[in-house]
């Protein structure tokens, strides 16, 4: 059995990683550690969340992070659904607060959703009695997503204080990097994004990264080199020149890698595009990369992520009951 969590999250809903503070990121990751000795027995069961009920409400597609949402409610005893909403009245014209409140009505405690709109998980969670998590909203946060990446990294390396941190590629149209960046500076990291300025958000050099244009420069003593998807699916135009000439200048290989520490770790969170943003021998050698490590990660800190919300919720209080705020 997990040990009883000495500590609740400060509110109902997990919106992003913006308002957390470290003993909040702790409290998550300590409790995931036990969920990842709970995943490892061959009995995989523990009740946090029976007689609960988990709605995974994807506006988006997505592999691992359902999947991985999906199995942490049930390792926690509880009753999920996976929503498709291919099959379900958004196609025929139905709005995201209609879809809510419907789904509210079947008296959900747990609402996991992810919108292709930064800011609809918010709007939505203000509309619900159940507590929401952000699987993913738009260019905005994706916070279990850098929630696992901080556990893969406080478990390879022993702490997330201090460790140089290289976020490569993708920067603009990636909420895994808007999460990241929040976590580990919160947690007393050292940030720097690697990318060319069609793939930086305006008003970067505000965020309190480092920005390199080069990639071996941005990887010079690096401990931890995190790889992005380069989203084609949210581009309109010019952001690249070819696929070709971005893995060229951006991609990493073993000799862009040759720059950062020896003992440097490898993450990309997935689904990686080979020979684009990552050379196969760099994702596959097992020595440096954790990509695999990071899927096992993802469905420890959901359970922990579960967990400690659910004990906020008492029965099910109307909307307003408890404020939504942003998560904070
Ligand atoms: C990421 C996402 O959906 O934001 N993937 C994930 O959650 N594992 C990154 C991506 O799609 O590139």
């Amino acid at each position: 059995m997990p040990a009883e969590p000495i500590f609740r999250l400060p509110t109902r809903h997990l919106l992003g990683i913006e308002g957390l503070a470290p003993p909040h990121v702790d409290a998550i990751l300590d409790l995931s550690e036990t969920y990842v000795e709970t995943s490892r027995r061959a009995e995989k069961k523990a009740s946090g969340l029976r007689g609960r009920t988990v709605i995974n409400l994807f506006f988006e597609n997505s592999t691992r992070t359902r999947t991985s949402f999906e199995l942490a409610g049930k390792r926690l005893g509880g009753d999920v659904i996976n929503m498709s909403v291919e099959a379900s009245s958004v196609k025929k014209g139905e709005t995201l607060i209609d879809t809510a409140l419907t789904l509210t009505a079947m008296n959900p405690d747990v609402l996991i959703v992810r919108h292709p709109d930064s800011g609809a998980v918010k709007l939505l969670s203000e509309k619900v009695r159940a507590s929401v998590i952000n699987a993913g909203d738009g260019q905005h946060e994706h916070p279990t997503q850098a929630l696992l990446d901080a556990l893969t990294i406080r478990r390879r390396k022993g702490r997330l204080s201090g460790l140089v941190v290289a976020i490569c590629g993708d920067i603009l149209h990636s909420r895994v990097a808007r999460s990241n960046i929040l976590l580990l500076q919160v947690m007393g990291a050292v940030v720097r994004v690697v990318a060319p300025t069609t793939l930086l958000p305006a008003g970067i050099e505000r965020w309190g990264v480092e920005v390199f244009h080069d990639m071996r420069r941005g990887l010079d003593g690096a401990d931890i080199v995190m790889m992005l998807r380069l989203q084609r699916e949210r581009m309109d135009g010019g952001y690249v020149p070819s696929p070709r000439e971005f893995f060229h200048f951006y991609g990493l290989d073993r000799d862009k890698l040759a720059r950062a520490k020896p003992d440097a770790l490898i993450m990309h969170p997935g689904p990686m595009n080979r020979g684009v943003e990552i050379d196969s021998i760099v994702a596959d050698d097992l020595d440096r990369s954790v990509i695999q490590e990071q899927v096992e990660m993802g469905v420890a800190v959901r359970m922990a992520v579960l967990d400690l919300l659910t004990r906020n919720l008492q029965g099910n209080e109307p909307p307003g009951g408890v404020p939504a705020g942003s998560g904070r």
